[in-house]
Parts: C-alpha cells; structure tokens; sequence
C-alpha cells in the first residue's frame, strides 16, 4: 500500500472520530496516532493536512490540532440556498482552468504547472525591483489607464517591427489581456477559431465572453493555413486566437513560410487574429522568431504578451499590442474592469527588465528549461516507452505525449495523482472531441532532475495499473 493511501485511509478514520467530537475539541497528538494507527509522522502529517484542506480541522503550531467550527452551527449561519433559483444560466465556467479544491498531498511532484519552479525565478533581482519601485514617492498615485509610459516602451520595444508604446495597453497578466481581447473584438455567440488543441484558459476567456471555439487543426508546423482559410469561410469568423511561438500544449513554432500565409488569409476574410505570444522569453538557447505583430501593416494582428511566465506567476503584468480602432475598445473595457494597473507592480516590471541582470535571466533560465525538456524526454521514453513525446519543443514549459491507444487520459491523471504525480489530461485542451489521448507534462514547475525521472517513475506505474485494469 502506498503512502498516500495509508493517509487517506487515516483521514477517513479521523472523520468517524470527528462525528462524536465538538467544535473546538482538541484531536489526538500526533504521537497518539502515530501509535493507535501503526502508521509513521510523515502519513498522520499528511491526513491531517488533508482534513485542514476540507476545513474540517485547524492546526495551532506549537498547540494540536482542533475541530473546526461546523458550517450551519455557527451563530447568525446564513441560508443560501435561494441563490441556486437566482443564479439562472452559467455564463463563465471555470472548470477547465480552476485548481482541484483539495491541495495535492504533500510529497506530490507538481508537472501540471504552468508556471517555473521558484528556483528558476529572478527572485533576488525582482524584490530589489519591487523594494526601489515602492520608495518612489509616487509609488501608490494614480497611474495612467495605458500604463506607465517607459513600461509601454519596453514592450513596443520587445514586440519590434514597426510597434510604438502608444500601441501599447498594459494589463494585470495575459488571462486579463485574453479576455479583455475577446470582449472587446467579438459579440456574444460569434465563432471564434482556435487552433486544436489549445490552452483551456483562452478556451474559457473565449467562452465567458459568448463567443463560440471552433478549432482548426494544427500540424507540427503550426497551423494549417488552407483549413484556415476553409474554417473561416465556412464559419464566417472574424477572429483567431493562436500562439505561433512554442504553443501550449505542442511546443510548436508556427512554421515561417505558414506566418505570412495566417495573415494573408485573416485579412482576406477582414478578420483579426490574437498572437498570444506567452512565451516569448521562455526560448530554449535557439533563435526565437518574431512575433507577428512585428510584420503586420493593417492591425490584423492583436499581440499578448506576459512576464509571469519568465519572472513569477504574481508579477501579474502583460500587454495587449494593437493599431486601430481595436485597440480604442480594448482600452474601453480595460477602463470599465479597472481603471489601471497597480503602479508599483508597474514600476517592479519596469526596474525589472530594464536592469542589466534581465539578458542574464533569460539566458539562463532558456538553458534551465532545455536541460530540464531532455531530463523529461529521456526519463519519459525510459518509464513510458509505448508513449510518444510528439515533438521535441524548442522553447516553453512543456511536453505533449501522446498516449498508447486505448489508454483514457482522465483515468490515467487520477491514477497519476494518486501515486503522487499531477499532471494534465489532454482532453482539456481540445474545444471538441480530441483525436487522440494525450498528457500536458510541465517540467519547469519542479524542484529538478531527481523530481522529474521520479515524477516519470510514478507516471509509467501509474499507466501500467490503468493498462492492467482495462
Ligand atoms: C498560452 C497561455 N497564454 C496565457 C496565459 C496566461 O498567463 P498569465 O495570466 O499568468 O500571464 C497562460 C497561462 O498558463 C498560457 O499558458
């Protein structure tokens, strides 16, 4: 039996026990259960972590563990149960993006991430940053709705081609810059064509704002121009979502004879197309192409960029890039949502990427992430070997594997979690029904090399018990 079980099976014992105790009543010690159960520290830690995860036990360091204040028995509770009449129809979902409700059990290696590892993040050059940007005396005024002038530089700066900062708006990260995009371009119950498969957050962004996914394929050369062309005839769309630079899932690079041919076809169908360039500093050491933005001369193109990718997932900056009256719009609903970003946050970036340490970082971090991608790749075809990594990214945080036939992905991430190895199911990735099943294996969110080949140990068991069991 493995660990995670045993501290399963011993939360299950402790909600029996809860039953009869009273809110406020102290638990056990841990070395009385460690003695009452024959279970060692490391499994009563975890139950009961995951019993302080559902709420029903508080930890006091230093004092014991105690039962929880019962929802309903609390003086003045209070009766919701009207709202579910209220609340008529669903109009955002977040169940392809929300994080499990319960924390994995510690000890689990985290390859569903999608963000890097705190290790590999400028932590000492981003609180310096943040430490100089709030001793400004204009650190908490008001800043402008577009954003701090020199930020609005450094991304037109960044995104090169023709880009000024006046065609800049600054946006609290990429999810924020999707969704103000999509609002702002298309009305509810417009398709909008998404490449097959894509990242669940667009997806959602898409869907919140009434706007219907329809995907066109992609191959490992990017999206298909001439499927392009077919989708948007048929479907009469006047909007694509895509990321021609290291894709998430795939890793694909949009291959560069297909750039002009995506722009050519969008502008003949008098549509836009959204370049969601997350990746943009997340380059393995090889050349990174430039982004489409850079080559547009009619504003087909509106430009996502972030830095929480290469920096951390809270420096919650980006950037919508964008000429013509879209970008008026976009600055509309960014107004409406919230007047401006913080400005210290704004400063940190500024500070951040304007510091000589900044080249280093990337450069470093890109040689990071490669020698992590290899580390996988190898312990991937050691551990699953009738699995297929299907292309060999140049840049980003992830691989894309397809499973052997027959093999169901959502049964395969519960098994994985349970034997201590979070990872993403494919399906999510796909606007319809997928062709295939495949795993999203993240492995920049590890501590490293020995976290990975035991993340790939546990993953290959994980598929044999779900083979065996079919
Ligand atoms: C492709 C892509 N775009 C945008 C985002 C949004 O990231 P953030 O809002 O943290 O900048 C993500 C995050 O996972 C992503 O994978």
């Amino acid at each position: 039996m493995n660990d995670s079980s045993t501290s399963g099976e011993l939360a299950a014992g402790l909600r029996e026990l809860l039953v009869r105790l009273a809110p406020g009543d102290r638990l056990p010690s841990s070395r009385e259960l460690i003695q009452q159960y024959r279970v060692g520290p490391a499994t009563v830690a975890r139950a009961i972590a995951l019993l302080a995860a559902e709420g029903s036990v508080v930890t006091r360091p230093g004092s014991g563990t105690y039962v929880a204040r019962r929802a309903g028995t609390e003086k003045g509770a209070v009766d919701t149960a009207w709202q579910t009449v209220a609340l008529t129809d669903r109009a955002v979902d977040t169940h392809l993006i929300a994080e499990p409700r319960l924390p994995p059990p510690a000890g689990t290696i985290t390859m569903d991430g999608g963000y890097i590892h705190r290790s590999l993040q400028p932590t000492r050059g981003l609180g310096a940053a943040l430490a100089r940007a709030a001793r400004r005396p204009d650190a908490w005024d008001r800043a402008t709705a577009n954003g701090l002038p020199a930020l609005r530089a450094v991304f037109a700066r960044i995104a090169g081609g023709g880009v000024t900062p006046d065609d800049v708006l600054v946006t609290a990260g990429g999810q924020s810059a999707l969704s103000i995009a999509f609002r702002a371009i298309a009305g509810p119950g417009s398709p909008v064509l998404v490449e097959s498969p894509s990242y669940p957050g667009a997806l959602a962004a898409a869907r919140a704002a009434g706007l219907r996914p329809v995907p066109v394929p992609l191959d490992t050369d990017g999206v298909r121009p001439d499927l392009l062309a077919e989708a948007l005839a048929m479907t009469g769309a006047r909007l694509l979502y895509c990321q021609p630079t290291f894709h998430n899932p795939t890793g694909t690079v949009l291959a560069p004879e297909r750039r002009r041919q995506v722009l050519d076809v969008a502008r003949a169908s008098g549509a836009f197309v959204i370049e969601d360039d997350f990746a943009r500093h997340l380059g393995h050491g090889g050349p990174v192409p430039r982004p489409l933005v850079a080559d547009d001369g009619d504003g087909t193109v509106v430009h996502v960029t972030s830095l929480t990718k290469p920096v951390a997932p809270s420096l919650r900056i980006g950037a919508l890039i964008a000429r013509g009256p879209v970008m008026e719009r976009m600055r509309a609903v960014r107004m409406v949502d919230d007047f401006f970003i913080a400005r210290p946050l704004q400063e940190a970036a500024l500070e951040l990427l304007s510091s000589p340490s900044w080249d280093r970082h990337v450069r470093a971090l890109g040689a990071d992430l490669r020698q992590r991608c290899a580390w996988l790749t190898a312990a991937l075809s050691l551990e699953l070997p009738a699995a297929t990594v299907t292309s060999a990214p140049a840049g980003g945080l992830h691989l894309w594997l397809r499973l052997p036939p027959g093999v169901d992905d959502t049964a395969l991430t519960a098994a994985a979690r349970q034997r201590g190895v979070a990872v993403s199911a494919g399906s999510r990735y796909f606007a319809t029904e997928p062709p295939a099943a495949h795993l999203r294996l993240g492995f920049a969110a590890t501590a490293g090399h020995a976290e990975l080949e035991e993340g790939a140990r546990r993953l290959g068991a994980a598929l044999r018990e779900v083979e065996a069991g079919r």
